[in-house]
Order: structure tokens, then sequence, then C-alpha cells
């Protein structure tokens, strides 16, 4: 089963990601962690194109890297994973592209959704926790943490993309739990755990 995670930057995702993989593994389960851009060869190498400050680009291609390095991660890792019956957790999957390039880019959302659904060959993850925060909460955390591109937006479009996690997360109300990122590490923990408990019996 495919387990994403979704939130602005500085959400607290990926201490999330680490805590759940470590109750999974406790419970003897097949897990792996991934996280976009990134998981290949190829993708962490795009990875690098996308995250360094330097490289000027336009919405279109930075569109396309971020499909392309996803293509080759759902490929190489993700089906084959889904396939042997892992559980595979994912630090950002599709929603991010609606979230950050529809919502916060204003990229044709039509368009935006077919290149979703081609670079992930169809596949739609099983549940997806949003952590949502505010952008007060993120220009806080974000203080003393490593600034690079996306950081470095200006707030009109964080703004977006916080509403751009919170539409998503309301029109699909079936897939999405949504968690209040300013509660305490451990609570939200506990949460996590109690909807896969009852959802899935993990
Ligand atoms: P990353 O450092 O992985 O952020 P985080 O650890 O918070 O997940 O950087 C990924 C950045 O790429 C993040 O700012 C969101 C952005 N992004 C998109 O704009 N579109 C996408 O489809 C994906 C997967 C990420």
């Amino acid at each position: 089963m495919l387990i994403t995670f979704e939130g602005i930057d500085f959400c607290g995702k990926t201490t999330q990601i680490k805590l759940l993989s470590e109750y999974l593994i406790r419970k003897k389960k097949k897990v792996i962690t991934i996280r976009e851009p990134g998981g290949t060869e190829i993708a962490e190498t795009l990875r690098q194109i996308l995250l360094e400050p330097k490289n000027k680009m336009n919405s279109f291609t930075e569109l396309f890297l971020f499909e392309a390095a996803r293509s080759d991660l759902v490929e190489k890792v993700i089906k084959p994973a889904l396939t042997e019956g892992s559980i595979v957790l994912c630090d950002r999957f599709w929603d991010s592209t609606i979230a950050y390039q529809v919502f916060g880019r204003k990229l044709p959302e039509d368009f935006v959704n077919q290149c979703n659904f081609y670079s992930s060959q169809g596949i739609k993850p099983d549940i997806t926790f949003l952590i949502d925060i505010s952008l007060e909460t993120m220009l806080r955390r974000s203080k003393s943490l490593k600034i690079d591109r996306f950081e470095n937006e200006e707030a009109e479009f964080i703004k977006n993309v916080i509403e751009g996690f919170r539409t998503i997360a309301k029109l699909n109300q079936s897939r999405f739990v949504i968690l209040d990122g300013d509660e305490p590490i451990e609570e939200i923990h506990k949460r996590i755990v109690e909807v896969l408990s009852n959802k899935f019996g993990l």
C-alpha cells in the first residue's frame, strides 16, 4: 500500500514519516521510505537541479523536471515495491504538484493532472496525511534552517500552496486525513497510527 505525506516545507512530514516507519518496522511490516523528488539516481540528479537556488527556470521546465523524477521513481521503486507487497511511505507525491505547480505557479490544472497520471502510471495513494501549518509557523520554523530555492519563495506563493493543499484535501475527503502541524510531534504520530489501525488494521 502507498501512504503519502503532504504539506508545506517545515510542516514536520519527515519526522512523522520516520516515526511511522519505525513503528511499522517494530510491527514486522515490510516498509520502504522515499521522498520526492528523489529516490533513484536520475531523480536525485533532478532533485539537485530543482533545489539549486541559482537555477532559474520557468514553471513548465520545473513541472517537467518534477514529473521526470516521479516517472523514474514510480517505474524503478514504487511499482516494484507495491507489487511485492511492501508498505511505501512517500514524502510528497503528485498532490504536491497540484499544490505547488497549479495553486502556486498557476499552471493549467487539467494539463498537470494528465502529467501526474502518466508519470505515476495511474498509481494513487491509499491514504494521504496532510500536515497543515500556517505561513507564520513555517516562517518561525524556517529561520534556523537552511534556505533553498523553494523556501525562498515569497509569502504569497506559500499562502497559495497552503490553500491548495487544504482545497485538495477537502475535495478528496475519503483519501485525506488533515493533521494540525502545530500539535506536539507525539500527538500527531499517535493520530496517524490510530487512523492506520482503524482503516487498514496496521
Ligand atoms: P524538499 O527539500 O524535499 O522539501 P521537504 O523536505 O519540505 O519536502 O524540497 C522539495 C521541494 O519541491 C518543496 O519545496 C516542494 C517542491 N515540490 C514541488 O514544487 N512540486 C512537486 O511535485 C514536488 C514533489 C515538490
